[in-house]
């Protein structure tokens, strides 16, 4: 197979494609990490003027890096080309298909297609994508999150794609996964001894998982109203990043063990009660997504236990929300303290700033012998410095092109992740008893 792949993304005038996968693709051609030989389609359903578009992109990509390189820029104008196509309309996707074979007459190039579309829309095009021959042994399917809305959904949906595409080519992004303090998880607990044998009910209090966002809904009203915090975050981004925390070994680094024994851990997992669960909207969401009565919730903390022996009375947190004091998207592993006078505490953080913090008690300099908290920290920045830290959508993109599974959600995982909230999507969609209501920019619902 050639390293020139043909990307199809469907969705291009869409918010996620205008702020990640495009610059994501611009910093893969200007680095030549992707050969400037790809070719990108991006499929609308309304005509957008390429010249636009690409402005925006650089707009966006100064916004983020503060520079934007015009040769990188140029590769991306070179390799982008932008159709039309009605999501519903057979007759559409057997032009795609024409298309694409006219760019790649012999069918040697890796065809992916990158479904950066509404949910609800998915199972319609891999339906249509498969009737029009577009499923070929070489193409791979990259699908967003949500992947359903709940349990039930999420069973039809693997079942109406299984129709179309063999697990091996699906690839459900999770762009946590692809975060690298997060691909630190499992490499720290694993090759570090002295944590290792750390890890488990007996040194381990409890567990925290956090992403706190200070931007509100945005431009996703419509998205938003759907989902909520709990779907939107919880279900996925979160439980991925506790998997890569609790699991087991896998027995190999095979993308296949790796995916069995974290499914292994989200099968354990449960609530440890519907009615402690906190939930919250922030003050003028309503009139943001104009819906008076919704009841929609934009943070969410939940606790869950693990029938797991390893965990056993470990509570663990899951917290989330938007419009909130600050932006930080972390790990804490609160160690057992044997007295009032200790405290360990293992920070991961996966963003804004990425590093691995152990907060310690020490003594303070002086002639008392008093005790202060300090911290042994690793920055990624100082460390490694920012060029070797790819953005979570280019490691998205280059795992699909080199056919590495490891990073994405298999269906497995996904199912056991809705079950884990299954509860509250029951008791949270019902009405809206407990939402309560919080300050923009304060610190979420009190306790
Ligand atoms: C997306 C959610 O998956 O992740 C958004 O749909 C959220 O609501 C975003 O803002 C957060 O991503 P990151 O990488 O900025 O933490």
């Amino acid at each position: 197979m050639s390293q020139a792949p043909i990307i199809t993304i469907f969705g291009i005038s869409g918010d996620l494609a205008g702020r990640k996968l495009l610059p994501a693709l611009y910093h893969l051609l200007s680095h030549g990490t992707l050969s400037p030989l790809v070719k990108i389609v991006g499929v609308s359903r309304r005509a957008l003027d390429q010249k636009t578009l690409l402005n925006d992109t650089e707009l966006c990509i100064l916004e983020q890096d503060k520079i934007c390189n015009p040769k990188g820029v140029a590769l991306l104008n070179d390799a982008l080309e932008l159709i039309t196509l009605d999501l519903e309309d057979r007759a559409g996707y057997d032009a795609l298909r024409q298309h694409l074979d006219e760019i790649d007459p012999t069918n040697q190039r890796e065809r992916i297609f990158y479904l950066s579309i509404p949910p609800q829309a998915y199972g319609t095009v891999t339906k249509l994508l498969g009737e029009s021959g577009l499923n070929t042994a070489n193409c791979r399917l990259l699908i967003e999150k949500p992947f359903g809305s709940d349990t039930e959904s999420a069973l039809r949906l693997i079942d109406s794609i299984g129709e179309q595409f063999d697990e091996s080519q699906i690839y459900r992004i999770d762009h946590y996964l692809a975060k690298e303090t997060a691909q630190n998880l499992l490499a720290f607990r694993l090759h570090n001894p002295i944590f290792s044998s750390l890890w488990d009910h007996q040194s381990i209090e409890s567990i925290r998982v956090r992403a706190l966002e200070t931007i509100g809904v945005e431009n996703r009203a419509s998205f938003y109203e759907s989902t909520g915090a709990l779907r939107d975050l919880i279900q996925g981004h979160l439980l991925q990043i506790l998997s890569l925390v609790m699991m087991e070994r896998p027995q190999s680094e095979d993308a296949d063990a790796v995916h069995a024994t974290k499914t292994q851990l989200l099968e354990s997992l449960s609530l440890t009660s519907v009615d402690q669960s906190v939930r919250g909207q922030y003050e003028g969401y309503k009139q943001e997504v104009k819906n008076e009565t919704s009841f929609v919730e934009t943070y969410a903390r939940i606790t869950l236990q693990s029938s797991i022996e390893r965990w056993q009375g470990v509570p663990i947190i899951l917290e989330t929300g938007k419009a909130l004091a600050e932006k930080t998207n972390d790990v804490t592993i609160q160690f057992k303290q044997e007295h009032e006078h200790q405290r360990n505490r293992l920070i991961f953080l996966l963003q804004p700033a990425e590093g691995i913090s152990l907060d310690l008690l020490v003594k303070k300099p002086g002639f008392d012998n008093e005790l202060q908290h300090a911290a042994l920290d690793l920055s990624y920045d100082k460390e490694f410095g920012t060029q070797t830290n790819p953005e979570a959508y280019e490691r998205v993109l280059m795992d699909a092109v080199r056919g590495d599974q490891s990073l994405f959600a298999s269906s497995g995982e996904v199912l056991a992740s809705w079950r884990v909230v299954q509860p509250l999507i029951d008791a949270w969609t019902q009405d809206a008893k407990g939402l309560q209501v919080y300050q923009r920019g304060s610190e979420g619902p009190e306790e």
